[in-house]
């Protein structure tokens, strides 16, 4: 199945048994979650030397933490003596991890340094050098930090292959680019990550229907009249996509205020600032379960609003189960007024109970069940939606960009990189 999706896809055709299948999960872990860069953390989670958060890739369970130099530095968090959690606390502020079994202790920087009775039970043999945490491979983009388990990999500027380009646009909002408000949302959800990802990386088809109430209500300035308007972007190989939908007529950054508009004009180049100034939605995912959408939203329909973003880790815990993390984002030099107002109206549409989420979340734990069953197994899906469009060349950006904003040339960019990434030994 897998080597014929190398035809279909280019044709517009995806095989519904990848989603939710526990043989797809157990390989997926290995080929794909073993392989990618995947997001850990945002930088200013862990802002001093010795905090940290605990994270996963795959179903390895990662300490990030910044040591004592300011370095960031992420550990398998496993015991080496017998594999024990090391850290159990979900985030915290430590110099060193002590394992709660035998009490081996390590520094924040993956050292391990304390062997109780190490005179009297190893004859001081033990080689203490030999046992250090395992250090996982972390690089950063702008604030992000990612994880890759592969020691082969290429860097994470060559993985993410020009797309940083688009995540400028939600990290570079002045000087001294993003922070967290406050800590990720998290929840589980019966949904497959591929889902998830996938409508992320521009499904802007879905919006005037499952989202209908936002455009009639006033929730957010589009209509289903001009809504497909955009353009969709996506880097062929490496399967980051992004859909950057406008609305004719909206105001050039629309919804940020002056200070962050003019901060933009000095962080950005002249042809990202062309670009999107013009932008009201930018939909993306970082191949392969990293998204990240900002987006105008009026917390009282119909008055202006303003933008907010929302990063969101699609973290796959079974076949067809997410462990669901979600952030908000805010620019740092923005005034606090706005920070408040855009983490409101994050919470709004896309906190756990956010009215999006919900219409979002409703269908995908839908779906996800429906293509389990016998009879959907051997069906394949339509993905053929702009299969006769061709890509602007005068587009300033790097990828392929194919006008307007909804079609589903990311789709296939995305689920061709997947089946690679899976048929690779
Ligand atoms: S398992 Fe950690 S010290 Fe033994
Ligand atoms: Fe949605």
């Amino acid at each position: 199945m897998l080597e014929s999706m190398l035809d279909m896809v280019p044709q517009g055709r995806v095989p519904v048994r990848i989603f939710n299948d526990p043989e797809i999960f157990e390989l997926e872990q290995e080929r794909v979650f073993g392989r990618c860069w995947v997001f850990l953390a945002h930088e200013s989670e862990i802002p001093s030397p010795g905090d940290y958060v605990l994270r996963y890739i795959a179903n390895n369970s990662i300490i990030v933490v910044r040591d004592e130099e300011g370095k960031v530095r992420a550990h398998l968090n496993m015991c080496r003596h017998r594999g024990n959690q090391v850290c159990k606390a979900e985030m915290g502020n430590a110099s060193h991890f002590r394992c709660s079994y035998h009490g081996w202790t390590y520094k924040n920087t993956g050292e391990l340094i304390g062997v109780p009775y190490w005179n009297e039970v190893y004859h001081r043999r033990l080689d203490k050098a030999e046992w250090a945490l395992v250090p996982v491979r972390v690089e950063t983009y702008n604030g992000l930090i990612f994880g890759n388990l592969d020691p082969e990999a290429p860097s994470l500027e060559e993985y993410l292959g020009g797309f940083q380009w688009y995540l400028d646009f939600y990290l570079k909002p002045g000087p001294n680019g993003t922070e967290v408000y406050g800590t990720p949302d998290k929840w589980v959800a019966d949904t497959d990550w591929k889902i998830c990802a996938e409508n992320f990386a521009g499904d802007g088809y879905h919006t005037p229907v499952a989202h209908a109430f936002g455009f009639e209500l006033g929730y957010f300035p589009s209509s289903a009249r001009t809504h497909f308007e955009g353009v969709a972007v996506h880097i062929p190989g490496k399967g980051h996509a992004i859909g950057l939908g406008r609305t004719p007529g909206m105001p050039p950054f629309f919804g940020f205020p002056p200070e962050v508009v003019e901060a933009m004009h000095q962080t950005l180049t002249p042809e990202q600032v062309q670009v999107f100034s013009q932008v009201r939605t930018a939909v993306c995912t970082v191949f392969p379960n990293l998204s990240i959408l900002l987006q105008p939203f009026s917390r009282i329909p119909g008055q202006p609003g303003v933008r907010f973003v929302t990063m969101r880790l699609w973290h796959p815990i079974g076949p067809g189960r997410i462990q669901m993390w979600s952030w908000c984002i805010v620019p740092k030099d923005a005034p606090q007024w706005y920070k408040d107002e855009s983490y409101l109206a994050y919470t709004l549409a896309f906190g756990a109970a956010g009215m999006f989420e919900q219409d979002d979340f409703e269908n995908w734990t839908n779906l996800t069940r429906q293509v389990k069953s016998t009879l959907a197994r051997d069906l394949v899906f339509p993905y053929e939606m702009g299969l006769d469009l061709e890509p602007d060349p005068s587009f300033p950006g790097p990828g392929v960009a194919v006008p307007p904003y909804v079609h589903e040339t990311n789709f296939r960019n995305m689920w061709a990189t997947w089946a690679r990434y899976m048929l690779r030994d």
